[in-house]
């Protein structure tokens, strides 16, 4: 069959821009880069209070990092190289981290001994005890300093002769500040949550309710807890049944071309049969926004612009991530859905361009895998100190059991067709401060934009289009550098 169009007419080509071809142009501003509000949607349901998530990557996101990215106002997504009770239970960690009322409450038995309840504690790593009968009423708490005068003359003593007996609690509807408040005033640790008929069904802590005040800026759910998301396959429904089970707030359909036909059929299944949103990616075109802008709860772009990717190299497909971007937001704003730009962020200042071009949020990987939360250990080589870092498609994940994202059927090691590298990135320290950085820096963007939200700064951002020459000059040049700086390094 002869084509309607001569094969020349292909070569008649749109541009697509990525990060370093544009920079954001200054505007006049009041803003001080301090007073940038980051709040943000990561998807319709879901609000974070900085634009940032930590990528699916199995030397990235296990619950540790999650904990810290909840803890630090963004959200962690688990990756999904491990079976799916592991996952549940790295998703009920995050969940149960910062909680304000404990669920898994250590309690002691009245006739137990003073020596076999203080052997209990210390076990547990708890300092007190609820004392419950068998049918969990509560009788009485048992502490430290309780237990203390019995252990030289009264160990054998039964806990009902050392428990206080007059127990302060208080009903599930406790808010923070008021259980303090009854700390306070009775001079005491932990108050033990009971229902109407004074049966135990969780525990707040002094320790716990101060934590919960370190962290300030946490992202969390309705009820108090740490947000969640984690990684399922396009065909996982198993997967994202029980991750939503186990409290997800948001899945992340992760599929290296989601504009698949297959993929998106099997996405709305998942959908619909979740309570958890459900954010589909990734894409790099406005066809594939289109088709899965319905029933997504956020659209996750990025065809090969991440750091450890050859999928461009390998498949010679892809889309420079600035235009994906702007293209899928030209259509999810028309439907208010939220737009993640995941992959090839090195900088604060990539980040915040990628908010320019209609994100919302943005998703790193190398970013963040120096650190200490990044799963792994520090390893030196050549007197540096590094953490591995590699993609979900390179033969190491693939034969760890990941990369299922970039796989054909599931062939031998010699038959991978790898669409990623097994790489190291310098160890970074905690991620707090590689968090401090980044946000600090994009809070500078908006600074000399003169934006004080994110709304506000995708809306009056405007780019300029920067030549090779402009490039060279936007890093630093024509000096050596003799002091690393926390958040820049040519190398990146
Ligand atoms: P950065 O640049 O932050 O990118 O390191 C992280 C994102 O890269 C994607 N990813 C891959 N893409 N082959 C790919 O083409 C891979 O092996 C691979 N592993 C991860 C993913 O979207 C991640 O969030």
């Amino acid at each position: 069959m002869a084509r309607d169009d001569p094969f020349s007419e292909k070569l008649r080509v749109p541009e697509a821009l990525t990060f370093d071809d544009v920079l954001l142009r200054p505007q006049e501003s009041r803003v001080e880069p301090d007073d940038a509000d980051m709040t943000t949607r990561v998807s319709r349901n879901v609000t974070l209070n900085i634009p940032v998530l930590s990528a699916a990557m199995d030397t990235v996101t296990e619950a540790e990092l999650a904990i810290e990215m909840a803890r630090q106002g963004g959200l962690g997504v688990l990756h999904r190289n491990m079976d799916v009770e592991e996952m549940a239970e790295q998703i009920e960690a995050v969940k149960r981290a910062d909680e304000l009322i404990i669920r898994d409450v250590v309690t002691a038995d009245p006739d137990q001994t003073v020596r076999e309840v203080d052997a209990m504690m210390d076990r547990a790593g708890v300092s007190g005890a609820p004392v419950v009968d068998d049918d969990d009423t509560v009788l009485g708490i048992i502490s430290g300093t309780d237990i203390r005068p019995y252990l030289q003359v009264g160990e054998h003593d039964e806990v009902r002769e050392a428990m206080t007996d007059e127990v302060v609690t208080a009903a599930e509807d406790v808010t923070a500040r008021e259980a303090l408040e009854l700390m306070y005033e009775h001079k005491i640790e932990r108050v033990p949550i009971v229902d109407d008929d004074d049966r135990l069904t969780g525990l707040i802590t002094m320790a716990g309710v101060l934590a919960r005040r370190e962290y300030d800026n946490a992202a969390r759910d309705d009820d108090g807890a740490l947000v969640a998301g984690a990684a399922v396959g396009p065909f996982e429904t198993d997967r994202a049944r029980a991750a939503d089970d186990a409290g997800a707030d948001v899945l992340f359909i992760d599929c290296a071309h989601a504009h698949n036909l297959d993929v998106i059929d099997s996405a709305r299944d998942i959908k619909s049969e979740v309570d958890a949103d459900v954010v589909v990616g990734n894409v790099g075109t406005s066809e594939a926004a289109e088709a899965i802008v319905d029933f997504a709860d956020g659209i996750k772009v990025g065809i090969g612009p991440g750091s450890i990717c050859t999928t461009r190299v390998v498949s010679g497909s892809g889309m420079p991530q600035i235009t994906a971007v702007a293209e899928v937001a030209d259509v999810a704003v028309a439907h208010d859905v939220p737009v993640i730009a995941d992959g090839g962020i090195r900088y604060s200042g990539d980040a915040i361009k990628a908010i320019a071009a209609g994100a919302d949020a943005v998703m790193l990987g190398s970013y963040f895998a120096g650190t200490d939360e990044a799963p792994g250990r520090v390893i030196t080589m050549n007197g540096k100190r590094y953490k591995q870092y590699r993609g979900m498609g390179s033969v190491g994940a693939m034969n760890d059991g990941g990369g299922e994202r970039y796989l054909k059927d599931e062939p031998d090691e010699d038959e991978f067709v790898p669409e990623g590298v097994e790489a190291a990135k310098p160890y970074k320290g905690s991620l707090a401060s590689e968090l401090h950085q980044l946000v600090g820096g994009m809070q500078s963007g908006m600074g000399y934009v003169g934006a004080e939200t994110i709304p506000a700064f995708k809306e009056r951002s405007e780019f300029v289009r920067v030549s090779s020459a402009g490039q060279t000059e936007s890093h630093a040049h024509d000096v050596v550098i003799t002091d690393e700086a926390p958040n820049y390094s040519p190398e990146n």
